[in-house]
């Protein structure tokens, strides 16, 4: 049997390796695979074995140099099985193929390469059941790991999201299947890896054809790679639970336990300070959105002998999240209203592909707005989203995808407990959203019951939630949860007309003083950034409503921000809402719009008018924006500020005064004429002031970039925002124009956009020749740094005046860079 075994391996490592070392010819087949091979001619790649090195113990990320092909084998697994055996080389002489590789590093989303097609999956991208051709890919990666073990080590590959049925192999053995396209998997491969410099070969076969949901999920492994490294006797992947049992004056009770595998006690320190069990803190501090606080917990598996044989390090937070029925959520005792957002897991023009650096990236875009809160729709957010929220202080109620107490329901939703349930920021679980067939039958409360009990069986402070959009209805899922969701306190009626609020919310919680509510969606007001009614045919997007020029399309069941922010003020037990969206995503949009354009933000992070009612309200800075753009047709404008006075000036004479009120707009009638509206604001006595244009043409660029220092370790990266600026250097708010990007050294462009939701250009280029149009004055890179560092120059060009701007980033090796980032790298 073990002769058998290693006799496949050696076969399927050489017939590999022979495969990797031949030179590329794209034969016909390849050639006519999926839409990337026709842009980029099939090569066989010959990418050499990674060394991994040193192989101690820990979690690295495992994304270099993977190898990547959008072309099912031909023969798959008619005559070839998943597993070797008999005469059967299984997998090994699928993967001997030299042609249609391309070297890949994840995160990878090929979904956004693809052309775009109406008939294809959410997001209008040529993958899914009608474009066969695009919708399987495989990976493989080799590597090798020099030197010998007397005891083998425990070993475990961990794929954070694969999108989706993912059938995984390592060295010819069948390891799996994950179909979920949102919860990773782990598989334990010690008895399978090689040492002593023998190739390790990892494959997966992605069939992305399907969709999980009604947005856009991107298609590959787009989540990081892990590899997991321990000794025989070690705390479990996920086995830890860190608890704040109990925050009071001035002091706090934490608790931490840790399962184990094999033999040895478990020690813990909390920023140093051993305890085996629990441990009062005195003078913590605490967690909370406004100062997110963590601390270092570290627990050792520690032997007879006083060898630590394992030892594990987490950021944590000492807080405590309680939902009151009459005051809302407290965080560590104090009311703290949820001003929250919906976000999916696309940002801009790179799909789901998100570096780590992005996520930082959107969460100081919404801190800056003052969101304190966020709902990841609906599905497990990636875990460096999270690590993120913990940062930055947003609260999160974390979604699984599947609402379901089957076996395959329980192991979603268990591995995403196990793997969120020591971040400072979860503060909800959800279970679901909108699950029309069950939510208010008895079906729907058994199966929220058997949910809702595995969760407070591995985390047994969090609460948990679902995003109902069943009214007052009570029966079901509702009966269940701690909080009730409430998915818009406006109802869609059966007459699909617009109404005027429903009760519902408010009957709800007569009939149920005990439950604790929140909004788990709210808003759903569509508006396009840069665009109103007037601004012509750009606005395919924008119902045309009338009344609401912020926010301006209305669905029935919509509330503009305005509507429902002033229904959370007047009500303590209202705990607040996550508004849908905090930024445009991509999908759920009507063709021919690829993006949809719900977002407070646009997909690039741009704010569109309604932030500017939020930031008013949900921070304490000084606002004051005028709205919309000053265009000919233009007879009101809006004006959103937390002034105590505004007055408004159309080229220098004033058309009004008026008391301010952050709650409510400002509306000023004005008759068009070209030229500047101004608006002038006193808050406590301080002055501050808008202006903006008729717009003019665009004669250069201004660049941004929102970090300008970069790790040196291929994964870092930054987000270049570029405004196009007229002759006067004010901004050129119409200008639609062409610019060209290239960039210079230690670095690379990934992703170009806009902002636009009708736009279907490409937001990722294979050609290595960047361009973007600028929508509405406005585009934006996100580039990447290298592996050496030096100065990576990225100039931008304009396309009417030939205006180059440049920004130069620095990329450097960790340990010359100074700040949060660098430390925790
Ligand atoms: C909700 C749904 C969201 C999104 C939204 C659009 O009902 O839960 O996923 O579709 O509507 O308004």
């Amino acid at each position: 049997m073990k002769r058998r075994f290693s006799f496949a391996l050696s076969f399927f490592a050489c017939w590999v390796a022979v495969a990797r070392a031949q030179k590329a010819f794209a034969d016909a087949e390849n050639v006519g695979g999926g839409a990337l091979e026709k842009n980029r001619p099939a090569e066989a790649v010959q990418v050499a074995a990674a060394v991994v090195e040193p192989f101690e113990p820990g979690m690295r990320t495992f994304d270099r140099g993977w190898e990547f092909r959008l072309k099912d084998f031909a023969v798959n697994f008619n005559k070839v099985g998943i597993g070797a055996g008999g005469n059967n080389n299984g997998i090994s002489s699928l993967l001997g193929e030299t042609n249609g590789w391309s070297c890949v590093d994840i995160p990878h989303d090929w979904m956004l390469s693809m052309p775009v097609a109406q008939n294809g999956r959410n997001g209008f991208r040529a993958v899914g059941r009608s474009h066969p051709a695009n919708s399987v890919g495989w990976y493989r990666k080799c590597f090798t790991v020099p030197g010998k073990f007397e005891t083998r080590p425990c070993v475990w590959l961990q794929f954070d999201g694969v999108y989706r049925d993912a059938q995984f192999w390592m060295n010819g053995v069948y390891l799996g299947r994950n179909e979920s396209g949102y919860i990773g998997c782990r598989f334990d491969v010690t008895d399978l890896i090689e040492y002593g410099g023998t190739e390790n070969t990892v494959a997966v076969r992605v069939d992305a054809s399907r969709g999980e949901g009604w947005w856009y999920e991107g298609a590959g492994i787009y989540r990081h790679v892990k590899l997991i490294v321990k000794n025989p006797d070690h705390i479990r992947p996920d086995g830890i639970l860190f608890r704040t049992l109990k925050v009071e004056g001035g002091r706090a009770t934490v608790s931490a336990e840790a399962e184990i595998e094999g033999d040895g006690r478990v020690e813990f320190e909390l920023d140093g300070v051993a305890f085996e069990k629990t441990l009062e803190v005195e003078n913590p501090k605490l967690w909370s959105p406004d100062a997110p606080n963590l601390h270092t917990l570290v627990a050792r598996l520690v032997g007879a002998d006083e060898r630590v044989k394992d030892e594990v390090s987490l950021k944590v937070g000492i807080r405590q999240f309680v939902f009151d029925p009459k005051r809302g959520l407290l965080v560590n005792g104090m009311p703290t209203k949820v001003k929250g957002v919906c976000c999916h897991g696309d940002m801009g023009c790179v799909g789901v592909a998100v570096p780590d650096a992005l996520h930082d990236f959107r969460v100081k875009r919404l801190r800056e707005m003052g969101v304190n809160a966020d709902r990841t729709c609906h599905n497990p957010p990636t875990p460096e989203f999270l690590d993120a929220c913990d940062r930055g202080g947003i609260l999160v109620m974390d979604e699984t995808r599947l609402f379901a107490s089957t076996d395959e329901g329980l192991s979603q939703f268990r591995r995403l407990i196990l793997r969120d349930r020591n971040h400072a920021c979860v503060a909800a679980w959800s279970v679901g959203n909108e699950e029309h067939n069950v939510q208010g039958r008895e079906v729907g409360a058994r199966m929220a019951r058997r949910m809702k009990a595995l969760a407070k069986a591995l985390a047994p402070d969090t609460a948990v939630t679902y995003g109902g959009n069943n009214g007052a209805c009570w029966t079901g899922i509702n009966s269940v949860v701690d909080v009730r969701g409430v998915n818009y306190v406006r109802i869609w009626t059966s007459d699909n007309k617009r109404q005027g609020f429903f009760d519902a919310p408010d009957r709800y919680h007569a009939a149920h003083p005990e439950q604790p509510i929140w909004g788990s969606e709210e808003a759903s007001a569509l508006s396009t950034r840069g665009s109103s009614e007037c601004t012509g045919p750009k606005d395919v997007q924008l119902m045309k409503d009338g009344d609401d020029p912020v926010d301006n399309v209305r669905f029935p069941w919509v509330a503009t921000a305005e509507q429902w922010w002033n229904y959370a003020v007047a009500r303590d037990w209202f705990a607040g809402a996550m508004v849908w969206t905090g930024f445009d995503y991509r999908g759920e949009s009507r063709w021919p719009a690829t993006v949809n354009n719900f977002g407070v933000m646009d997909i690039c992070g741009f704010p569109k008018a309604s932030y500017w009612y939020y930031k008013a309200n949900w921070t304490d800075e000084d606002v004051l924006n005028v709205w919309p753009p000053w265009r000919p047709c233009v007879t009101n404008l809006w004006v959103d500020s937390n002034c105590d006075e505004v007055e408004l000036f159309v080229n220098g004479r004033s058309v009004g005064k008026k008391k301010g009120d952050r709650l409510h707009h400002l509306a000023f009638p004005v008759v068009y004429e070209p030229g500047t509206v101004e608006a002038r604001g006193t808050r406590n006595g301080r002055t501050m002031a808008f202006r903006m244009k008729t717009p003019a043409a665009a004669a250069a660029l201004a660049l941004k970039a929102d970090r300008t220092t970069l790790a040196a370790d291929g994964a870092d990266a930054t987000v270049i925002d570029v405004c196009a600026l007229d002759m006067d250097g004010e901004e050129a708010s119409a200008s639609d124009e062409f610019v060209f990007f290239e960039c210079e050294g230690p670095g690379k462009i990934v992703g170009v956009g806009n902002g636009n939701p009708l736009s279907h250009e490409d937001d990722v280029c294979e050609d290595g020749r960047w361009k973007r149009r600028l929508f509405n004055g406005k585009c934006q890179c996100v580039v990447k740094a290298g592996d050496r560092s030096g100065e990576l120059r990225v100039k931008v060009r304009l396309a009417s005046t030939g205006a180059v701007s440049e920004v130069v980033v620095s990329i450097a090796t960790p340990a010359c860079m100074s700040g949060k980032k660098g430390e925790e790298k």
